[in-house]
């Protein structure tokens, strides 16, 4: 039987406002929100039970069991098999991780379900590519005159919990996110304005997300740098991909224990 591939990029919150908190403790979110062309692979095969195996460089630690996000949504989705899942994006990283896999796996099988019972991000990870996303994640609304960019992802090898950061933020009632432009003269500009309302409190739990963000910052012809989600992942934006490699060269010779990532932003 041959095998259905599927992607799940790395999503990266442009900006994350938090609005809110409802009674049940989840945080009302107004997120810009891209997908990157890097990400893991699955590999999907039709079969009587679930099995699930991983490689690539982040498999240490991912479960094969009812505990990876990847066997719930092909449960949601009344499938079972084997999924092979290639991890090529560190995970409690805020860039999707095992959300943006379950959506993979939702999307490949056609399920009806948008997975939110899987998690906060699961269904905008099923749109795959810039939307806002409002509500705890399930109110979603194409960004459609939103650019591609030029993007650098990091990484130092730190786990961020997100509970833990959310609990952390002061204030958990801030002003929204602006009405993202149809026409849009300078993206860096308009995305200076905007907040992610997480990056103080992950920063003053995590030291190492500061020297990212200062490394980031160092580099020649970068446009706009924020963190990604609750952490530790941050990007740096280039308008030009070959400033955008020369960043990712630098920052991998001079980091070599960070994961360091040029991609483009959809
Ligand atoms: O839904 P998910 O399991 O991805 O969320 C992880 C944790 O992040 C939640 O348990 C909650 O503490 C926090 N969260 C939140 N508000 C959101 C999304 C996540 O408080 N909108």
């Amino acid at each position: 039987m041959t095998a259905v591939e599927a992607f799940a990029p790395a999503k990266v919150n442009l900006t994350l406002h938090v609005t809110g908190q409802r009674a049940d403790g989840y945080h009302l979110l107004d997120s810009l929100v891209a997908f990157a062309d890097v990400g893991d692979r699955l590999w999907l095969t039709e079969g009587d039970a679930m099995r699930l195996s991983v490689s690539g460089p982040f498999a240490d630690g991912v479960p094969l069991d009812h505990r990876n996000l990847v066997w719930r949504a092909a449960e949601l989705a009344g499938w079972t098999g084997e999924i092979r899942i290639e991890k090529n994006l560190p995970h409690g990283a805020g860039i999707g991780g095992g959300s943006s896999d379950a959506a993979a796996v939702l999307n490949a099988l056609g399920a009806a379900d948008n997975g939110a019972s899987l998690g906060a991000d699961v269904p905008v990870c099923r749109v795959g590519r810039a939307v806002r996303m409002r509500g705890i994640g399930e109110v979603l609304d194409p960004a459609e005159g939103w650019p591609n960019l030029h993007a650098v992802l990091v990484n130092p090898g730190v786990h961020v919990p997100t509970p833990a950061v959310f609990k952390a933020l002061q204030t958990k009632t801030n002003a929204p996110m602006s009405d993202v432009p149809e026409t849009l003269a300078d993206p860096f500009h308009w995305l200076a304005q905007q907040r992610n309302d997480l990056q103080s409190p992950a920063t003053r739990l995590t030291p190492d997300i500061a020297p990212v963000l200062t490394a980031l910052n160092d580099q020649p012809g970068v446009k706009f740098v924020r963190m990604s989600g609750s952490g530790a992942t941050c990007f740096a934006l280039f308008d030009e991909a070959a400033m955008r490699d020369a960043a990712a060269d630098a920052l991998t010779h001079a980091h070599p224990d960070w994961w360091v990532k040029a991609c483009r932003l959809t």
